[in-house]
């Protein structure tokens, strides 16, 4: 089992490929939300599932949220009600997000970046980590999960995330305080990294202000 110090893990107990033992928590002073980013099949959900029961905080996953807003699934928003409305969806969840007082492990989906009106009310409110992937291994990971995607159900799926890719890239790296490659890690690898990265940058926010 791995030490816990002080509720914080530390990042020298975090061997690749081993998610440390016991309950990690954030400190009172840390930023409130950690925010994870990245394309389509980068892992943000089941991450953020784990990360969050390491650190026994709330998930949200936003998309979830959204669905909850229209009483329907992404893709019956997509094609009834557009894109648009759905981003206006994402930008009305975001700002209720903003204003909650609990810190959470929030995965927005891959086109938030993008969406100003929605990123404008979580900057800020916490810590936003970019989870790397390639489009290669991002349409590996998601497998068939693609059906559920409208931006990618159609089409050659790399293809179309490396042109999500490209047109992103530089709002998934302008917005992240923290950028984690995943490439050819487990899910259990990219935890550690993450938890690793909180405790190393409370660490700093501690003894720098
Ligand atoms: C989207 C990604 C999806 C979902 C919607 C739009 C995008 O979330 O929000 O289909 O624009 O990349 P995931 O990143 O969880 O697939």
């Amino acid at each position: 089992m791995r030490s816990v110090t002080q509720g914080i893990v530390e990042a020298s107990d975090l061997p690749e490929g081993e998610v440390a033992g016991g309950v990690a928590a954030i400190p009172a002073r840390a930023a409130r939300h950690l925010v994870l980013i990245g394309l389509p099949g980068a892992g943000k959900t089941t991450v953020g599932r784990a990360l969050a029961r390491r650190l026994r905080l709330p998930f949200v996953d936003l998309d979830a949220e959204i669905e909850q807003l229209f009483y329907k699934s992404v893709s019956r928003i997509f094609a009834e009600d557009g894109e648009a409305a759905f981003r206006a969806g994402e930008a009305q969840v975001s700002a209720r997000l903003a204003t909650e007082t609990d810190p959470s492990v929030i995965a927005p989906g891959g086109g938030w970046v993008v969406n100003e009106a929605a990123t404008a009310h979580l900057r800020g409110s916490g810590r936003i980590i970019y989870l790397r992937v390639s489009p290669d291994e991002a349409a590996q990971r998601m497998g068939r999960g693609v059906t559920r995607r409208p931006l990618l159900a159609s089409g050659d799926v790399v293809s179309a995330l490396t042109a999500l890719h490209d047109s992103r890239r530089a709002a998934y790296e302008g917005l992240a305080d923290w950028t984690v490659e995943t490439a050819g890690l487990a899910r259990g690898q990219v935890v550690a990294r993450v938890l690793a990265l909180v405790s190393a940058g409370e660490q700093v926010y501690d003894h720098g202000e």
